[in-house]
C-alpha cells in the first residue's frame, strides 16, 4: 500500500522493419513494429512515465504519433512529421519520453508521415494509477479492438501517386478487425478474429477508429454496449446496438456476455455519409464464441446500418456526455479569449507542369483547405525548433480566424463558390497566449467534396459543445452549447453539410498540429497549427530538445 500512488516507468522498445504477411490470397511486406500487425499494445497507468526506443529499420522516414496525449512540457515527443520532429531516417533511432497525466481510458499510437500509419499502429492503454479505480464496475477482461484498413499494394507507393495525381489513394481492399479481416473478404476464412467469452461474465472493449480513410459503424450481434470512455475521458454510461467512430477516435464500451451460449459476428463497415463517392463499401468481421457453443451453428450476424445513414452516426456522436464526477474532470471555461470560425474543405490547386492529374476542372488537382488556406509542412527544420529556437522563415502566425468570405457553405454548386475554390498555400498557424480558452466553430464546406472531416487536435483535449446541420448560426446555435457536462475528445466529426463548436484551453507551450484524420486530405492541405506561448514561469515553458531529436 506504500506504493499505492507511485508512477512507475513503462520501456519499451519499438523495431520498425519489413514483415511479410499473407492476406487476401497472396504474401505482402509491410513495415511493422515488433513484426506484429497490428503492433504491441501499451500498458500503462495514469501518472507513468513512458519511454519507447524507436529504432528504426525500414527503408522509409519514420516517426511515431501518441494520438490523445496531452504531451504536458514534452512536445518534443508528439512526433507528427516536420511539426515537432524531423524523420527518423532509416538506420536511425529516436527515444519518446512523456509523462501520461490526467487522461485515462484508450488512446493509440502510429506512424505520423506518409501513409505508414496504415500498418504502424496499436493501442494505449490508461488505466487508473494504483489505488484508483474505474468509475464502473471492473471488467472481467479488457480487450483492444482495432478496426484498420489494408491494402494489398505498398502503402508508401499509393500515397506518392496519390499526391502527384491530386486525387484520393486508391480505395482499400479490406477492413481489418485486430490486424485480420474476416471471412467475407477472399481466401481469409482462416484469418478472423476470435473472442472468447464466458457467460454472464462483463467485457472492457477499447474501440480504436485506425482506418486511414474512413468513418466506421461497430456492431454485435444481439448485445447491446454500454460506452463508459471516448478519446480516454469518461461518460455517462450510454447503452447503444451500435457504435458510431471517426478515424482517430476511440470508444470504450462494456459488454456484457448475457445472451444464450452460442457465437456471434460482431462486424464494421463504413458510414460515408453520402452516395456517390468511391470509397471501400466492404465489411469485416470477427466472431465472439461462447464457452462451450456448440462449433456447428452458423454464428448470428448483426444487422448493420447503411453506409450512409447519417442519423444512426448523429444520434450516437451527439448523445454522448461526460462524467463529471471522475477526478480530473474540469468545468468548461465560460470565459473565450479567442474566437475561431473555421470552414474546413476541398479546394483545388493548378496542376504542376507536365503531370497527369485528376482534378474536376481542366489542369486542376484536388486540395483541401482550413479557412481557404491550405497548409504545407516546412522543409529543413520542424515547426517546434522554429520556435523553440526562434528561427523565422519556417512558419507566418496570420491563420485567419475566419474565411475571406461568408456564402452558403452548405451549397454543392461550385459555380457559387468560385472565391473559396482555389485556395492558397501556406504554413499558416495561429498564435496563442499561454492559459487562453479558444472556441473554435468548424463549419463543413460543401464544395467539391462530401466528407464528414474528423478534425484531431494534437496536444489538447477539447470540449464539444454543440454539433448540427446547415450554416452555423450563432444567434439560434449558441443556444444549444452544453457547458455542463459536454463530451471531451480530441477528434471530431464535423458533419457533411454542418458545424461543430470546441473549446479548449491552450496550457501547454509548443507547437500542436490540427488536422482531418482521414489520410487522404492531410496532404491535401487540410491542417493547420497553433503555437502556443511559453507560460511566466519555468515550469510553464517548453525545455530544450532531447539530445538524440532527429535532425533533417
Ligand atoms: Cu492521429 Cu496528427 O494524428
Ligand atoms: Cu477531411
Amino acid at each position: 500500500a506504500s506504493t499505492a500512488s507511485a508512477a512507475r516507468i513503462v520501456e519499451h522498445t519499438f523495431n520498425v522493419q519489413n514483415l511479410t504477411l499473407n492476406r487476401l490470397c497472396n504474401g505482402h511486406v509491410i513495415t511493422a513494429v515488433n513484426d506484429s500487425l497490428p503492433g504491441p499494445a501499451i500498458q500503462a497507468r495514469e501518472g507513468d512515465t513512458l519511454i519507447v526506443h524507436v529504432v528504426n529499420k525500414s527503408p522509409y522516414n519514420l516517426t511515431i504519433h501518441w494520438h490523445g496525449i496531452f504531451q504536458m512540457l514534452s512536445g518534443w515527443a508528439d512526433g507528427p512529421d516536420m511539426v515537432t520532429q524531423c524523420p527518423i531516417r532509416p538506420g536511425t533511432n529516436y527515444t519518446y519520453r512523456f509523462k501520461i497525466i490526467r487522461q485515462e481510458g484508450t488512446l493509440w499510437w502510429h506512424a505520423h508521415i506518409s501513409m505508414l500509419r496504415a500498418t504502424v499502429y496499436g493501442a494505449l492503454i490508461i488505466r487508473p494509477r494504483a489505488g484508483y479505480s474505474y468509475p464502473f464496475p471492473k471488467p472481467y477482461r479488457e480487450v483492444p479492438i482495432l478496426l484498420g484498413e489494408w491494402w494489398n499494394a505498398n502503402v508508401v507507393d499509393i500515397d506518392n501517386q496519390a499526391i502527384a495525381l491530386g486525387a484520393g489513394p486508391n480505395i482499400s481492399d479490406a477492413f481489418t478487425i485486430n490486424g485480420l479481416p474476416g471471412d467475407l473478404y477472399p481466401c481469409s476464412r482462416n484469418q478472423m478474429y476470435k473472442l472468447k467469452v464466458k457467460q454472464g461474465k462483463t467485457y472492457l472493449l477499447r474501440i480504436i477508429n485506425a482506418a486511414m480513410e474512413n468513418h466506421l459503424f461497430y456492431k454485435i450481434a444481439d448485445h447491446k454496449m454500454t460506452v463508459v470512455a471516448i478519446d480516454a475521458s469518461y461518460t455517462n454510461p450510454y447503452v447503444t446496438d451500435v457504435v458510431a467512430i471517426a478515424p482517430g477516435q476511440t470508444v470504450d464500451v462494456l459488454l456484457t456476455a448475457n445472451q444464450p451460449v452460442g457465437s456471434y459476428y460482431m462486424a464494421a463497415t463504413p458510414y460515408s455519409a453520402v452516395i456517390g463517392l468511391p470509397f471501400d463499401n466492404t465489411t469485416t468481421r470477427g466472431v465472439i464464441v461462447y464457452d462451450s457453443a456448440p462449433s456447428s451453428k452458423v454464428p448470428l450476424m448483426p444487422v448493420l446500418p447503411l453506409f450512409n445513414d447519417t442519423p444512426t452516426a448523429h444520434k450516437f456522436y451527439t448523445n454522448l456526455t461526460s462524467l463529471v464526477s471522475w477526478p480530473f474532470w474540469d468545468p468548461v471555461p465560460l470565459k473565450v479569449d479567442h474566437e475561431m470560425f473555421v470552414t474546413v474543405g476541398m479546394a483545388l490547386e493548378a496542376c504542376p507542369p507536365n503531370t497527369t492529374c485528376l482534378g474536376p476542372i481542366n489542369g486542376t488537382r484536388f486540395s483541401a483547405s482550413m479557412n481557404n488556406e491550405s497548409f504545407v509542412l516546412p522543409t529543413g527544420l520542424s515547426m517546434l525548433e522554429a520556435f523553440f529556437f526562434n528561427v523565422g522563415g519556417v512558419y507566418t502566425t496570420d491563420f485567419p480566424a475566419k474565411p475571406p468570405i461568408e456564402f452558403d457553405y452548405t451549397n454543392l454548386a461550385i459555380n457559387n463558390n468560385l472565391p473559396m475554390l482555389f485556395a492558397p498555400k501556406g504554413t499558416k498557424v495561429a498564435k496563442l497566449k499561454f492559459n487562453s480558452t479558444v472556441e473554435m466553430v468548424l463549419q463543413n464546406v460543401a464544395i467539391l467534396g462530401k466528407d464528414n472531416h474528423p478534425m484531431h487536435l494534437h496536444g489538447f483535449s477539447f470540449y464539444v459543445l454543440a454539433q448540427g446541420f446547415g450554416n452555423y448560426n450563432p444567434a439560434t446555435d449558441r443556444r444549444k452549447f452544453n457547458l455542463i457536462n459536454p463530451q471531451l475528445r480530441n477528434t471530431i466529426a464535423v458533419p457533411f453539410g454542418g458545424w461543430a463548436v470546441i473549446r479548449f484551453v491552450a496550457n501547454n507551450p509548443g507547437v500542436w498540429f490540427m488536422h482531418c484524420h482521414i489520410e487522404a486530405h492531410l496532404p491535401m492541405g487540410m491542417a493547420t497549427a497553433f503555437v502556443v506561448e511559453n507560460g511566466p514561469t519555468p515550469e510553464t515553458t517548453l525545455p530544450p530538445p532531447p539530445a538524440d531529436l532527429p535532425t533533417c
